[in-house]
């Protein structure tokens, strides 16, 4: 249904035929506008350039972009373009006086800001994989509850401009095996640096009953295959903690989840104490010993 819907609605807000018959009925197509301004600036350069004035006396900073959706032809171009003020706005500062605007006026563009143009570009070339790797690397907490983290996303943002070169040489044909050797190398590194640490935590087998009473008292009311919370049918995730070998299996997902995030228990409706996250953490770090 959400998909149905989202495709009528692009459907509808990409057709020039459904914006003619809208602008076509005054009521409708006001109403329709008033709606559109809760997200859009305008209609005109003149309405964009009210909304960045006022956002600079505010304080803020704005910039104005044409992407050139609607131009589909040399005439529309002409005529989208041929404002002189177009892309030169700059009072109260913060606003670039693009090249474009010297093109188009039939001067000699300043070369500064191609340089500029040029870094940006070359910035964001090598920036994009590294993004990408802290937008998902929430969901991998030996990374930010290293206690390390920053070298941590150092190590992975080198990395992944690593990467990005690999590309950048093999869309220029060129040769890429000493590059991939560094990322190889690199990413051996990174595994053995974050590879947890067995550390004489100390507890042996004799130590999994009360371990197992804690999964038993703070987790099984959820994670079961028959959990006794109400709102649950089934195991979140599929993880369960009934028996010994369950909560082995998921000894260091678990972990994760109760020590380095605590996002377990979840809102601890079952009220987990410290002493017993701390169990959890040294039984894990001896390795998870069971009988
Ligand atoms: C109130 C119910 C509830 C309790 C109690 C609870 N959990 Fe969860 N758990 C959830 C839910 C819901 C999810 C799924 C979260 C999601 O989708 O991100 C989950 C997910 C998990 C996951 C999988 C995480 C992943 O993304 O890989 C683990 C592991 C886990 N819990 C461990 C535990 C442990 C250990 C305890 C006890 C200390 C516990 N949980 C207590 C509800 C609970």
């Amino acid at each position: 249904m959400p998909a149905l819907r989202r495709r009528l609605l692009f459907r509808l807000a990409t057709s020039d035929t459904y914006e003619r018959r809208v602008r076509a009925l005054p009521p409708i197509a006001t109403a329709a506008r008033r709606r559109a301004l809760r997200y859009v600036a305008g209609e005109t350069l003149d309405d964009a350039l009210a909304v960045a004035r006022t956002l600079h006396a505010r304080g803020l900073r704005a910039a104005i972009d044409f992407f050139g959706e609607q131009v589909r032809d040399a005439a529309g171009f002409a005529y989208e373009t041929a404002g002189p003020g177009y892309l030169a706005y700059i009072p109260g500062g913060g606003l670039f006086v693009s090249a474009v605007a010297d093109l188009i006026a039939g001067r000699k563009p300043d070369p500064k800001y191609g340089k500029i143009a040029k870094q940006r570009s070359l910035h964001n070339n090598y920036l994009t994989l590294p993004v990408l790797f802290a937008m998902i690397s929430q969901h991998f907490p030996f990374t930010y509850g290293h206690e390390n983290s920053w070298l941590v996303l150092l190590g992975f943002m080198a990395l992944g401009a690593l990467v990005r070169h690999v590309f950048n040489l093999r869309h220029q044909d060129r040769d890429i095996r000493r590059t991939v050797g560094l990322v190889v190398a690199g990413g051996v590194v990174l595994i053995v640096a974050l590879a947890p640490q067995p550390q004489a935590a100390g507890l042996t087998a004799a130590d999994f009953p009360a371990v197992q009473q804690v999964f038993q008292a703070r987790c099984v009311t959820c994670h079961s295959s028959h959990p006794t919370n109400p709102g649950f049918t089934v195991a979140p995730k599929g993880v369960m903690f009934d028996t010994q070998a369950e909560i082995v299996a998921n000894a260091s997902r678990a972990y994760e989840q109760v020590v380095v995030t605590k996002a377990m228990p979840l809102g601890n409706v079952t009220g987990i104490t410290d002493a017993e996250r701390d169990l959890i953490g040294r039984w894990v770090r001896s390795g998870a010993p069971a009988p």
